[in-house]
């Protein structure tokens, strides 16, 4: 049942980026039977185990590796959440950093905001793969029912925004944000379950910094994420982020490990994402990726 789930999966989502590649005018697209593979090999990575799980495939990150990795105001955006707010992390691998958000080490380093928070906000945890590990379930029985639920299975585009209802905050950690194949319809899906005045916090590890922090040579290796404008001039993604009504957006350079933490709020209910074309793709953890603006 299981193996017949990931063949439909992994079925759709090669449809998926067919539709795309097809949709595209652009000639470089020639070895797309290839970007296919790439796709295939990408999948055998979500579903590897034990001994085969690639080594920089980490799925275990602690609540504070995300605040030191993410934007520096993510750790009081959770900390001011109250017992009516949801959290969603997108990408949540084992779920670690939602199971430490609930331990009670966490009030002890958090006193401010302590009264407010209460029993907590409710938190999401969405993978394509079951990670969970034997910590998550006593976690869930010992909390209010609900209070934690682990989704896998699907993609974020594969829910309806019914299904997840809305969030006030949502985080992706070397989640979908840098893995999917379809950047500019993973934020469109984002931003939609994401409430008016709620924050998105993400990061893409490898791409050029807005503020040129990490420039490069045009001999040096390209970066791990690059999107370019129609006439193939380069666009830093931090300015495309910036180009979407009804995003306020803060890029924040971060040295070791060379990442760029995005927090982006929605400020409207406006929201059109300039939409993206995915240009090359190849299978790693996180897959190299290129994407141009659409014509
Ligand atoms: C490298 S792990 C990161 C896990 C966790 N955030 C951490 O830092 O430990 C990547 C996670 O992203 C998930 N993922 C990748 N693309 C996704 C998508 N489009 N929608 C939902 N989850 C996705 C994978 O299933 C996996 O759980």
């Amino acid at each position: 049942m299981i193996a017949l789930k990931n063949f439909v999966i992994r079925l759709f989502v090669l449809l998926v980026l067919q539709t795309l590649l097809l949709e595209s005018s652009h000639s470089q697209l020639s070895g797309s039977s290839s970007i296919l593979g790439e796709v295939s090999k990408q999948e055998d990575i979500y579903q590897s185990r034990g001994e085969k799980v690639p080594e920089g495939y980490v799925v275990d990150r602690s609540l504070l590796a995300y605040t030191f990795m993410l934007s520096s105001e993510f750790d009081r955006s959770l900390a001011n959440l109250g017992p009516t707010d949801r959290w969603l992390d997108i990408g949540a691998g084992q779920g670690q950093a939602i199971l430490d958000y609930y331990a009670p080490r966490y009030d002890a380093m958090h006193l401010e905001g302590r009264e407010r928070r209460g029993k907590k906000a409710q938190s999401v945890a969405i993978s394509i793969e079951d990670r969970r590990t034997p910590l998550w379930r006593p976690t869930a029985a010992s909390l209010d029912a609900n209070k934690i639920r682990y989704l896998f299975g699907k993609r974020l585009r594969e829910y309806s925004p019914e299904e997840l209802g809305k969030f006030q905050l949502i985080t992706d950690l070397l989640g979908g944000f840098s893995y999917t194949t379809s950047l500019s319809l993973f934020m469109e899906n984002a931003l939609n379950v994401l409430e008016l005045n709620g924050s998105f916090f993400t990061i893409l590890l490898d791409v050029h910094a807005e503020n040129e922090a990490n420039r490069r040579t045009a001999s040096d290796s390209p970066f791990l994420t690059t999107l370019e404008n129609a006439d193939g001039s380069e666009l830093k993604v931090c300015s495309w982020l910036k180009r979407i009504p009804c995003a306020e957006v803060t890029c924040e350079f971060k040295e070791s490990p060379p990442v760029e933490a995005y927090r982006i709020r929605k400020v409207c209910n406006d929201v059109a994402v300039p939409a993206l074309v995915p240009m090359q793709f190849k299978a790693g953890t996180p897959p190299e990726r290129r994407f141009q603006m659409a014509r």
